[in-house]
């Protein structure tokens, strides 16, 4: 890389998902940086300018890269305001850019993130009026500067965004298929398998390709952050160094290698999902490096002249009811098919459906707990030497109980993972209104009243109101559909989220928060009112 000269340290914060902490941290060690905390879901660092941009080019499991500039105490509205008014935001915004907050509010008094945000917008913008009659627009979609707002119990983080948007969003994806990975996640499935980037890869479940595609990437060391179209956040910075960042960008685009570094194949069951794979890879030109069939997972098996490496799959977890014993089968099939055709190889199944699983019949070797939006998943792998050992056959399904006249099969806790089931789901928004405090207590708890249904699909739950025999699916960012008059037959999936070991204060999902108010609005329509069906021990007053 070119010798330039390294500007003062200063502190950031990398954002990521969970599980991914380390993996991130390797990155950025990698860069240079100083890891200072590996916390939960982001990594403290420090660093000059010169990484920060490298940072915000180069990290594959990194969300956002953000630059914290003050923190102060907000006991409550006025001093938040009071506090936000202090910071001279001329410093960071010019009167005419665009700015954009995102809020994330956890374990505090304030209740609503959206509420923090537009609290701490007004603030800024009155500043602005104040001080110099002009005053810089809000542009929540493409804003020339984002600011970061994280509270923990009332004590506020304002940072700069570097990226200006999530980190996942590349830029090469054309089009997807109904579950694809977000590309962090499958760029931080592949670094936790500790690919060279030299063996062997095959994805014979590979949907649009997303884990191929970040394979690609890393195999011919291809900084990700090259695919990005416009600006980044850091670029409308004042302190923005454009000759520095051409010579990062010159450093990564010639770190590029040509020569195909490693055999990478995948195969999808559906020709449509293969052509947008081929559509994806053909945006990231990634032609060279990919191949790419439509085959059944059965038929799947290692390339003749290759030297084994790994096999790393996706398979669906199984989304409606009465998809159980598909599952079952096709995860059978799975198993059958690594021990037959992959022999010398390691495999690693990334799947949210750990009942399922059991049916691939081989011994783990390992298993990391991950998300997959709020799906709590596993990478599991299988080492498969010759003649490989099968696990011992899977236990039977529990019998089958009556939940509110339903039959429900009774949940069994992976005990080896009770440690990663107690993790408490992020936390990123309290009800606010009585009656939401209300609805909330009903969604919790209640043993037979409401079941969550972990979804495939990250952007999709189900909510069963078995008391009254009603189904909501709820649709981020879109409507609600009711399954009226279905009583909850599901057998095998359903579980309270207490039973897994939650804390339910929110939905945890960003889009879902951003809707909130819909849903909540929807949900209280389709099924009445908080009062309908409270758990007395929890009710107020
Ligand atoms: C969860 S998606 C994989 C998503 C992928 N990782 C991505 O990022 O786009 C599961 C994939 O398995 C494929 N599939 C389902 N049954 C299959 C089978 N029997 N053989 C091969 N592929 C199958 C589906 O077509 C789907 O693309």
């Amino acid at each position: 890389m070119a010798n330039r000269r390294r500007s003062a340290s200063f502190y950031m914060t990398a954002t990521t998902q969970f599980g991914l902490e380390e993996v991130l941290a390797d990155e950025l060690r990698q860069l240079g940086a100083t890891i200072d905390h590996v916390g939960q879901r982001a990594v403290e660092f420090s660093g000059d300018q010169q990484l920060l941009y490298e940072a915000v080019l180069w990290c594959r499991t990194a969300m956002r890269i953000l630059k914290p500039f003050t923190g102060f105490y907000a006991r409550d509205e006025r001093a938040l305001y009071r506090e936000v008014s202090r910071v001279d935001w001329q410093q960071f915004i010019r009167p005419d850019q665009t700015f954009a907050i995102t809020a994330v509010v956890n374990k505090s008094s304030f209740e609503h993130s959206l509420f923090v945000a537009q609290l701490t917008k007004d603030a800024i913008v009155d500043q602005f009026r104040d001080r110099t009659g002009q005053r810089p627009s809000v542009d929540v979609k493409n804003p020339d500067i984002r600011l970061h707002l994280h509270m923990l119990e009332n004590e506020v983080t304002l940072s700069l965004d570097a990226a200006g948007d999530s980190l996942h969003r590349r830029g090469y994806r054309q089009g997807t298929n109904v579950a694809p990975l977000n590309e962090v996640l499958a760029a931080g499935l592949l670094l936790l398998t500790g690919w060279d980037g030299h063996k062997t890869l095959i994805d014979p479940m590979c949907g649009s390709g997303t884990l191929l595609t970040e394979a690609a990437l890393i195999a011919q060391r291809i900084a990700p952050g090259l695919y990005h179209q416009g600006k980044f956040g850091f670029e409308n910075w004042s302190d923005f160094d454009q000759s520095l960042w051409e010579s990062v960008r010159l450093d990564a685009q010639q770190a590029r290698l040509e020569e195909p570094q490693a055999y990478l194949g995948g195969s999808d069951i559906s020709a449509e999902f293969i052509n947008l794979a081929r559509e994806n890879v053909a945006a990231a030109d990634l032609e060279d490096f990919i191949r790419l069939s439509v085959r059944d997972v059965k038929d799947a098996k290692a390339p003749a002249k290759e030297e084994p490496g790994i096999v790393i799959m996706n398979p669906p977890y199984g989304e409606r009811i009465g998809e159980e014993a598909q599952m079952a089968a096709l995860y059978k099939i799975i198993g059958d098919t690594l021990k037959a055709g992959f022999q010398g190889y390691d495999a690693y199944v990334f799947t949210g459906n750990l009942e399922a699983a059991k049916r691939i019949g081989l011994k783990t070797s390992r298993r990391i707990p991950l998300y997959n939006g709020p799906i709590d998943c596993r990478l599991l792998k299988y080492e498969l030497y010759q003649g490989t050992r099968r696990a011992p056959a899977p236990e039977q399904a529990s019998a089958p109980v009556t939940l509110g006249g339903a039959q429900k099969h009774a949940f069994t806790p992976d005990t080896k993972n009770w440690d990663t089931l107690k993790e408490p789901a992020p936390v990123n928004r309290q009800a606010s209104t009585e009656a939401e405090q209300a609805l909330w207590r009903e969604l919790r708890g209640q043993r037979l009243g409401v079941k969550f249904r972990r979804q495939h699909a990250i952007d999709k739950f189900i909510v069963d109101f078995v008391s009254i025999g009603a189904k909501l699916i709820v649709e981020i960012g879109g409507g609600i559909h009711q399954e009226a008059g279905q009583a909850a037959s599901d057998a095998g999936r359903t579980h309270t989220l207490e039973e897994l070991g939650y804390r339910i204060i929110g939905f945890t999902n960003e889009q879902v928060l951003e809707h909130i108010d819909q849903v909540l609005a929807e949900i209280r329509q389709q099924v009445g009112p908080p009062s309908l069906a409270p758990s007395s021990t929890e009710r107020e007053g």
